[in-house]
């Protein structure tokens, strides 16, 4: 039984560096750490390094890190890579070194091509970060993700079988709400059929308060940020969310609220009929442009 700690943190690629900076600093309310005329640039909504990192190039997905409980669950995920037969590798030392992390693997996962991170923190004290101080949103983390897949059952299977995600609930065979298990956040990933796509659908980022949801939906609109939907309420995690899309089309998420589940004894996965209520119980219109742009970048 695989143990992981968290979703880490998400690499992204957009097309404006500078222009992406500014909107998760002045409009999502991250903090920008490091320098700012690098190749890739560091923002944290956390007392961690960071939780999203930017590269240029084709907007969507570059990667994603899942950091592991502790250090006795890298061999076991390895182990367990192995005998899916998928390959793996020690991530690059200077990505160990750049993301400040402790070691692990790299995997591309095999039906989305996604690469996956998963790695153990540095040594204890090693964390010398700053307070994460919010500005215009209270965000209390990374909250998760969630991807398109071509494969939708092979890879719910995959996360579920190998990787020992555990499922919180479904939607009919469109969307699959995955937590990290033992992490008991309803889901720190998702996966939705791509319909033979195999896409980023968003990105999203937890509030510690209602208000949160209220003064974003304000402030998007009077910066001209395309609200895709919501405020809503999903009915599977009880969050109340509100989407909007950053500079290039990727479709971000805030929420509030979410339901957590016991290590021991949590209820069982449920099935919800594949309706929009299921998606929100107060039935907000969907944007076509939701969930439209989110290339994911393929292994070099
Ligand atoms: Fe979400």
């Amino acid at each position: 039984m695989i143990r992981y700690r968290r979703l880490a943190y998400l690499a992204l690629n957009v097309s404006d560096l500078d222009r992406s900076v500014a909107f998760y600093r002045d409009v999502m309310g991250l903090q920008h750490v490091g320098a700012s005329d690098t190749p890739l640039r560091f923002l944290r909504c956390s007392d961690k390094h960071h939780d999203i990192v930017l590269y240029r190039g084709d907007p969507g997905l570059k990667r994603i890190a899942f950091e592991l409980e502790s250090a006795p669950e890298l061999p076991k995920l390895q182990a367990a890579l192995q005998a899916a037969g998928v390959a793996q590798r020690p991530i690059p030392d200077e990505d160990v070194a750049a993301m400040r992390t402790g070691p692990g693997v790299r995997m591309i996962e095999p039906n989305t091509q996604a690469t996956i991170d998963f790695f153990v923190a540095g040594p204890a004290g090693s964390d010398p970060y700053p307070p994460f101080v919010p500005t215009v949103a209270k965000i209390e983390r990374l909250g998760h993700l969630v991807l398109k897949t071509a494969r939708y059952r092979e890879t719910v299977d995959f996360f579920h079988q190998v990787l020992n995600f555990q499922i919180s609930d479904q939607i009919g065979e469109a969307v699959t709400f995955m937590r990290c298990f033992p992490n008991p956040l309803h889901h720190s990933f998702g996966l939705a059929d791509g319909k033979g796509q195999s896409t980023l659908h968003h990105v999203n980022f937890m509030v510690t308060d209602i208000d949160d949801i209220g003064v974003a939906m304000w402030r998007f609109k009077r910066l001209d940020v395309p609200i895709v939907f919501g405020p809503g309420r999903h009915p599977t995690s009880n969050s109340i969310f509100l989407y909007a899309l950053d500079p290039d089309g990727i479709t971000v998420e805030y929420s509030f609220g979410m339901e957590q589940f016991p290590e021991s004894g949590p209820r069982p996965p449920r099935l919800l009929p594949a309706v929009p209520k299921s998606v929100d119980s107060w039935e907000s219109p969907i944007d076509t442009r939701k969930n439209g742009v989110g290339t994911i970048e393929l292994p070099q």
